[in-house]
């Protein structure tokens, strides 16, 4: 059991229990009567502290491959190993306390309010009251609820709310693994993004080995460190990254899954510090337009960019702004301004949103420190080359 036990002072559970490595080793799993293999051989490693998500159509054993990790289904064949450890040695009972299990909607139990609902497995673990309801407040507190809504009953929640207490108790124990079986997927689009986003920070403050099921290939690519992309019959399409995903397909069946937007898709995935930035040449308002001319010279964006005392983007001048003796700033075009952390998608339709098609891109402070030009984003964008096969020597 690595669920960390309780000191004589009852601190909080302190979150240290470091996430397992999952690993499965030609699985199988054939329903009694049935004609077919649900899971046909699968075999996937998923190293400690990521997150893989199952994706597929329904139908094809995504619930199935997720509940063999528990055991609340046993596999026909095949193993499956938690930080190097098969789980067919473990007692069922024990192996579900110390991994954490989300469920569509229905998980919570109606008639426990949402502390008792979160306090379910370290109250089979024992724990002092003490050590429980501090480890709620925390928990409440990590998935972005008030203490108010300990007492509450789970109809009084709402959709999104029900959620992050699911998650909450799948949390309590700091499982070193967690399942999480389309837990977002009855949930407004606006909502859902925000749990997307609160589960990513939940994992960079303390990764955690995740198994997430999902049919949305936009929610896996947003999630996913590893993509495992299932077709009916339980057999892997392809077990990858989500760039690698979207940059090469394995087949024509992962291809139309992926959609035929897997090139904007891809923008979801980068920021815009991991594209070259073009230097603009920099100047001030009222400095001599025959000076600012001679600037250009070096720049690699074809208009000056006017920043005002600290650095800070003001306008776009072009040809005629340059006409008059000095630079006029209130005569420049506004600029589209974005940060270097920000995702290439956003940052593209703030570039499209303005006249000129460059994007001044600023630093904490707001100052300076390139240009994103939408050239860049569109070789962004391009087809990538075909994986390297050896030239013919010419
Ligand atoms: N207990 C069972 N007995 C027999 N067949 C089952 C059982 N559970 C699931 N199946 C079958 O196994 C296949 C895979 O089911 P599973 O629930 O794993 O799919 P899924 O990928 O999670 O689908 P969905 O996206 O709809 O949730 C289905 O054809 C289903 O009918
Ligand atoms: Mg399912």
């Amino acid at each position: 059991m690595t669920v960390p036990p309780a000191p004589a002072g009852d601190r909080p559970a302190a979150a240290t229990t470091p996430a397992a490595e999952l690993r499965f080793e030609e699985v199988v799993k054939r329903y009694p009567g049935a004609d077919a293999a649900t899971i046909e051989g699968l075999s996937l490693t998923v190293p400690a502290g990521e997150i893989l998500v199952l994706v597929g159509p329904s139908g094809c054993g995504k619930t199935t491959a997720m509940r063999m990790v528990n055991r609340m289904i046993e596999p026909t064949s095949g193993r499956i190993l938690i930080a190097g450890r098969p789980t067919a040695e473990r007692e069922p009972a024990e192996l579900r306390r110390e991994i954490g299990y989300v469920i569509q909607q229905t998980g919570l139990f109606p008639h426990r309010t949402v502390a008792d609902n979160i306090a379910t497995v370290p109250r089979l673990l024992d724990w002092s009251r003490d050590r429980i309801a501090a480890r709620t407040t925390e928990l409440l507190d990590l998935v972005g609820l008030d203490a108010t809504f300990a007492g509450r009953y789970p109809t009084q929640l709402s959709g999104g709310q029900r959620q992050r207490v699911g998650v909450a108790r799948a949390l309590a124990v700091d499982p070193p693994l967690m399942l999480m079986d389309e837990p977002f997927g009855a949930i407004d689009p606006i909502t859902r993004d925000r749990l997307q986003n609160e589960l990513l920070r939940l994992q960079r403050a303390q990764p955690r080995t995740i198994v997430f099921v999902t049919h949305d290939i936009d929610e896996a690519i947003k999630l996913g460190d590893r993509v495992a992309v299932m077709r009916p019959g339980g057999h892997l399409a392809q077990y990858a990254t989500p760039a690698e995903l979207l940059l090469a397909p394995a087949d024509e069946f992962v291809e139309r899954f992926v959609g035929a937007d897997r090139a904007l898709k891809r923008l979801a995935l980068g920021r815009v510090r991991d594209l070259p930035l073009e230097r603009p040449a920099l100047v001030r308002h009222d400095d001599p337009s025959a000076w600012v001319r001679a600037q250009l010279g070096d720049a690699e964006v074809p208009y000056p960019l006017v920043v005002d005392p600290d650095g800070r983007p003001v306008a776009w001048l072009d040809e005629d702004d340059l006409a008059a003796e000095r630079v006029d700033a209130a005569a420049g075009s506004p600029v589209a301004i974005v940060s270097r952390d920000d995702v290439l998608r956003d940052a593209f339709s703030t570039v499209l949103a303005h006249a000129v098609q460059y994007a001044a891109v600023v630093d904490d402070a707001g100052a300076v420190v390139g240009v994103l030009s939408s050239d860049a984003v569109a070789r962004e964008l391009a087809p990538a080359p075909a994986p390297a096969e050896p030239e013919p020597a010419a």
